[in-house]
């Protein structure tokens, strides 16, 4: 199948064109800023996907089967620094994009976030109202009401959770930014009552194209991890699996009230119905914690601090 992977510079969106690639798929990446260095795609494209005409432009000249969108403003902070910019990737580019794909005939698959919710209740369903406490949160929740309104038939959007992988700067992903700060001599105090459900980024990136190729799958579903976790507990998982000392992280709570927070207290979600429709299998913490690896730049630390000595090994053409 044809693919435009967006976002395919970025942290989800590299996994999926490299998970597209494994399965067989032909893969078009798409970057922003950054090119995507994906060996084995069929073409890389540099652009700006907030300019709707080279957008309709790309869509009308590739005709894809299939459009994985992992490109957005994904943070709290930058969104609400720029909340046009947020609305513009965050919105309008998944509407345009599910326009196009019905266009095109092609099946989108959109990501979205456990931050639709407020994070008051927890274990939140697929048919659960979203409730954003952020700009991050309500534009990604118009996002996608606008990609199911402009094709509930063919386009799939995939509520998802922390991402847990390693990146090719070793600087994005959860553990990696933990071990910077810890390498730099910072203790990290993290929340004992905020509770994530952590997704490896390989298994998510599996589970996009899945969806990709079936037909059956569309609508809202959610995909994360098998286990809802304190961000403490994260931490200490994470220390223990890396043999690193437990005082590296404090505890901590989050203080403001879940109603005037911009961080939502309980996003864990209900994987149903998805997970019992999906190949790809949900995968629990522990079977994400083998996947990491000691983040580039941080070995010398590492080695220095437990006396054990990191191997590098070739995987997805990068040295990790
Ligand atoms: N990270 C998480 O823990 C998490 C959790 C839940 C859901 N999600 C969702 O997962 C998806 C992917 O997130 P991520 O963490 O992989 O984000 P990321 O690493 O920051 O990647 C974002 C991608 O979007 C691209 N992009 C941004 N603005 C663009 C523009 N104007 N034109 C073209 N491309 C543009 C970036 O390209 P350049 O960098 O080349 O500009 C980059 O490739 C998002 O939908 C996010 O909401 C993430």
């Amino acid at each position: 199948m044809k693919m435009v992977v967006t976002g395919a510079s970025g942290l989800l969106g590299r996994e999926a064109a490299l998970s597209a690639l494994r399965r067989g798929h032909q893969v078009v990446a798409i970057g922003g800023a950054r090119d995507p260095v994906i060996p084995g795609v069929l073409k890389s494209v540099r652009m700006n996907l907030a300019d709707a005409p080279a957008v309709t432009a790309l869509m009308l000249e590739e005709f894809p089967e299939a459009v994985i969108n992992c490109a957005a403003l994904p943070t709290v902070d930058g969104c609400e620094r720029d909340p046009e910019k947020a609305r513009l990737l965050n919105t309008e580019l998944p509407k345009q994009l599910a326009e196009l794909a019905f266009h095109v005939g092609a099946k989108l698959v959109h990501v979205s976030t456990d931050m639709v919710f407020d994070g008051v209740d927890g274990r939140y369903g697929h048919t659960s109202t979203p409730r954003p406490l952020s700009v991050y949160g309500s534009t990604k929740a118009a996002g996608e009401v606008a990609v199911l309104r402009a094709g509930r038939e063919h386009a799939a959007v995939i509520r998802t959770a922390l991402l847990n992988g390693n990146s090719p700067g070793g600087d994005r992903s959860l553990h990696e930014r933990l071990f910077l700060a810890w390498s730099n001599g910072e203790k990290t105090p993290l929340f004992t009552d905020e509770i994530r459900q952590p997704v490896g980024l390989s298994n998510l990136a599996d589970a996009l194209v899945e969806v990709c190729e079936r037909n059956t799958l569309s609508g809202v579903y959610h995909w994360a991890g098998g286990d809802a976790l304190s961000r403490h507990e994260i931490g200490a998982r994470i220390l223990r699996h890396f043999a690193l000392d437990p005082s590296l992280i404090t505890p901590a709570q989050s203080g403001a009230p879940a109603s005037r927070s911009l961080r939502p207290r309980d996003l864990s979600l209900s994987l149903v119905p998805l997970a019992g429709k999906m190949k790809t299998p949900v995968q629990t913490f522990e079977e994400q914690l083998s996947e990491l690896r000691v983040p580039r730049g941080r070995e010398a630390w590492y080695e220095s601090v437990t006396g054990r000595k990191v191997v590098r090994r070739l995987e997805k053409g990068l040295d990790f």
